[in-house]
C-alpha cells in the first residue's frame, strides 16, 4: 500500500541548483531544472509523508501540500536544511549545489575596465550539505545523487562511503536524452547490506514514475 509507505515521517528534499552572487546583480548558477526533486517531493506526499522542500530558483511549480522553502546560495541551502534536521527521517539531496562561491561578493555592480581584457575571480568552496547533515548527531536516513560522466557507479559508491550515506541515486549526465533538465531519467539505486553492495535500476522512466519507484526502495530499505 503505497499511500501508507511513509505516513507519520517527514522527507526533507533539496532540490534545483544554488545561486551564489558574484555582485548585485551577477552570480554564478547551473542547469539544474529541479524537476527530479520535486517528482520526489510529490512521491513523497503520495506515500503520506510530511514533505519539506528547500529549492533553489526554478520554474517548476512546487506540488500541493509540501513545505516548501525557497533558497538562493548553497549556504542557505544548509542553514534551511538544518533548521529542519530534527523532524526529519529521511533526507534526500537532490539539488545541484554549486561546489565554490566567490570569496568575496562586491556591494555594487562590477563595471568593466577599459583595457583590461581578463578578469579573474577568486571562488571558495562551499560547505558540502548532504555530508553535513550525513554526520550530523541528528542525523536522518540520508540519501544522495551522483551525477556522472564516466565510470558511474564507481564514483556513486565510493561518494556513499565518502558522505556517509545510507543510498545513493546514480544518473549518467553525459547522455542528453535523460537527466538533467530532461523529463526522463535513467537512474541506479545504490547501498550497502552486510558490507556488500546491492543495487536497484528501474527501467528508464518519466521522472514522477521513476520517483515514485525510488521512494518505495527508499522506504523500503528506511524501515529495515
Ligand atoms: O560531490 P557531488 O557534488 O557529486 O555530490 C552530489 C551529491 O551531493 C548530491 O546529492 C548533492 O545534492 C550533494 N551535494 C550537497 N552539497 C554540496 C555538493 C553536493 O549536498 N555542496
Amino acid at each position: 500500500d503505497f499511500r501508507g509507505l511513509l505516513a507519520g515521517k517527514t522527507v526533507t528534499i533539496t532540490a534545483g541548483p544554488t545561486r551564489e552572487a558574484v555582485d548585485p546583480v551577477r552570480y554564478i548558477s547551473n542547469h539544474s531544472s529541479g524537476k527530479m526533486g520535486f517528482a520526489l517531493a510529490q512521491a513523497s506526499l503520495n506515500a503520506g509523508a510530511k514533505v519539506n522542500l528547500i529549492a533553489g530558483p526554478v520554474q517548476v511549480m512546487a506540488p500541493e501540500g509540501v513545505n516548501l522553502t525557497s533558497v538562493q546560495s548553497a549556504q542557505q541551502m544548509l542553514d534551511a536544511s538544518l533548521s529542519v534536521i530534527g523532524e526529519t527521517d529521511i533526507f534526500i539531496a537532490a539539488a545541484a549545489v554549486a561546489d565554490y562561491r566567490p570569496s568575496d561578493v562586491a556591494d555594487q555592480k562590477m563595471k568593466k575596465q577599459p583595457g583590461q581584457d581578463n578578469l579573474v575571480l577568486h571562488l571558495v568552496q562551499n560547505p558540502d550539505i548532504v555530508a553535513t547533515v550525513a554526520r550530523h548527531v541528528q542525523r536522518p536516513f540520508t540519501v544522495g545523487f551522483a551525477a556522472e560522466t564516466q565510470d558511474v557507479e564507481a564514483y556513486a559508491a565510493d561518494k556513499l562511503v565518502r558522505k556517509n550515506l545510507d543510498m545513493i541515486i546514480a544518473n549518467d549526465v553525459s547522455r542528453t536524452d535523460i537527466g538533467f533538465n530532461s523529463d526522463q531519467n535513467a537512474v541506479t539505486l545504490l547501498w550497502q547490506e552486510k558490507s556488500t553492495l546491492q543495487s536497484h535500476s528501474p527501467e528508464q522512466a518519466a521522472k514522477q514514475d521513476l520517483a515514485q519507484d525510488l521512494i518505495l526502495c527508499i522506504a523500503h530499505r528506511f524501515h529495515q
